[in-house]
């Protein structure tokens, strides 16, 4: 032991006097560490396991979730639930990576003024969404969430739907051709559970929930809202799910 210390000083010396060497040696260490993380990505098909039930949203949720971000509410909400145990007893199963593989960009967010929302689809009905995005305390006394009446008033414009489920096949959602062709018709069978696209809209987005928004004349981005709040955290079946592994590696 005592014969080795000279040694390593001296090779402390060594690099501590050529500071160019130094550079070099510190670039050669990182790589090192940086290979050993990134080479495996190279060898897996995808970061992501596949989990059954996960589908692309309805154009109708789509439009609900472009208003949740445009109206900031991930700004007080997360979509998020972390596998420690307190906050898995309270919103259900952590957050799956492929629970959000089909959001661009992702809801995870980062602060929680109000609850985690990753869940909360079919929690309440869809008048308990209504009362409280109309009036958060006419449901929770004492809420500090803002009204947000006036999405009630403002009419869904989704004329440029097609559009936008063409942007998001381009960055690999699966949208096809048949789907956005009648993602109108989607809409419209989503938000009325007497309309005649009702199994179209099950055969292509399995599971989707038809609601009952026909009591107004027109439907309004609360409607479109609700749909994307009631989907979220509802497209795996946990009583079946288990967690692969080794699916990546197949
Ligand atoms: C200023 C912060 C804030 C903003 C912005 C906000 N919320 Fe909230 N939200 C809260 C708080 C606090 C609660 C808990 C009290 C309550 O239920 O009203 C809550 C509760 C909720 C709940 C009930 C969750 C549960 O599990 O009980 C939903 C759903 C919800 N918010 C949706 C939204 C949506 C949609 C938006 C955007 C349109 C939004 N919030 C914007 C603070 C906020």
């Amino acid at each position: 032991m005592s014969q080795k210390r000279p040694l390593n000083e001296l090779h402390k010396k060594f690099f501590e006097k050529n500071s160019l060497l130094l550079t070099v040696g510190i670039l050669v260490v990182v790589s090192i560490g940086g290979l050993v993380e990134i080479a495996p990505l190279f060898y897996l098909r995808s970061t992501i396991e596949r989990v059954e039930g996960v589908r692309p949203y309805t154009p109708l949720e789509l439009m609900g979730r472009d208003i949740y971000i445009r109206e900031g509410c991930y700004n007080c909400h997360s979509q998020m639930i972390r596998p420690l145990r307190d906050e898995v007893e309270r919103y259900g199963h952590y957050s799956l990576a492929a629970e959000s593989m089909y959001d661009h960009p992702f809801q995870w967010g980062s602060k929680r003024t109000g609850p985690d929302l990753a869940r909360v689809g079919g929690k309440y009905s869809d008048e308990w969404h209504r009362d409280h995005l109309r009036d958060p305390q006419s449901v929770v006394p004492g809420s500090v969430m803002p009204p947000y009446a006036f999405l009630e008033d403002a009419v869904l414009d989704y004329s440029r739907i097609e559009m936008q489920l063409t942007a998001l096949r381009r960055v690999g959602v699966p949208y096809d051709d048949g789907m956005i062709e009648s993602a109108r018709a989607d809409i419209a069978a989503q938000a009325d559970p007497f309309s005649a696209g009702y199994d179209d809209l099950l055969a292509r987005y399995p599971g989707a929930t038809v609601h009952d928004f026909t009591a107004q004349r027109r439907l309004t981005e609360m409607d479109a809202l609700i749909a994307y709040l009631q989907v979220l955290g509802t497209m795996v079946d946990f009583s079946t799910y288990e967690a692969d592994a080794d699916e990546n590696l197949r």
